[in-house]
């Protein structure tokens, strides 16, 4: 099955309201509607600048980078699916390893936050990815069919169709870091993905490369075996270069 490749930008918390708005005015990618599905992920503040600032690239598409499972309720500092959805957000940013890492989320929550996703109509972006420990001790397959297992749970649970989703698959090691998988190490782990979401009739849903991805190593990761796209997180700051990385993808320029 081809699967139209995405190029993803999670600015993580970067660019302010005025910043994005900035970022979009400069954000000119010389891709046309049969290139590379676009989406951005601002902080949630930035959101609202990032739609407004936008319409002259209908074909960029906006989430945000986290969501509660909740609906609403006494959660100081969270927001909702519904909340997200309401304020123009198309995906959610799951499980990011930061998340995960950072904030102590488990397979569990994750789950949860998948379900609140798809009851609100939106799209989740489910993140999974093995630590460097965890790849020394040769857990990698054992780590990441764990974590992606808990998300499909919830999506089968959900009865929901799975439009939009999305699977990235971020090794902790390369976040942030320069240190990027080559294609072979992502090419094994998307297999690896690839075959857990087959098994479940889940052909459609395109896997996304994430940590440490640039201009020049975006072409050779994103012609790799079963990679379907990318998911940018420092390189997406710059417009231009998040432009370099979409135009590197087959179908742009
Ligand atoms: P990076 O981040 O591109 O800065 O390594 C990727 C991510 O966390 O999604």
């Amino acid at each position: 099955m081809s699967i139209r490749p995405v190029v993803a930008g999670n600015w993580k918390m970067h660019h302010g309201p005025a910043a994005a708005r900035a970022f979009f005015r400069r954000f000119r990618p010389d891709v046309d509607d049969g290139g590379p599905r676009l989406l951005i992920f601002p902080p949630s503040l930035s959101l609202a600048a990032a739609l407004e600032a936008r319409p002259e690239l209908p074909f960029v598409a906006l989430g945000v980078q986290n969501v509660h499972w909740e609906k609403e309720g006494a959660f100081t500092g969270e927001l909702s699916a519904p909340m997200a959805a309401e304020a123009g957000a198309e995906y959610v940013l799951v499980g990011h390893s930061e998340r995960r890492h950072v904030f102590g989320e488990t397979d569990g929550d994750v789950a949860r936050k998948v379900k609140a996703c798809l009851a609100a109509g939106l799209a989740p972006v489910v993140c999974v990815g093995e630590t460097l420990a965890e790849r020394r001790e040769g857990r990698v397959d054992e780590v990441i069919v764990r974590q992606l297992d808990a998300a499909l749970a919830a999506l089968r649970e959900s009865g929901k169709p799975p439009e939009g989703v999305m699977v990235a698959y971020e090794p902790v090691w390369a976040i942030g870091t320069g240190e990027t998988a080559t294609p072979d190490d992502a090419s094994a782990a998307h297999g690896t993905l690839r075959e857990c979401l087959s098994r479940e009739g889940l052909d459609e849903i395109p896997i996304l490369y994430g940590g440490s991805v640039r201009p020049h190593n975006a072409g050779e990761l994103l012609k790799a075996p079963d990679v379907n796209g990318v998911l940018v997180g420092g390189a997406s700051l710059d417009p231009e270069s998040f432009a370099a990385i979409a135009e590197a993808a087959p179908g742009g320029s």
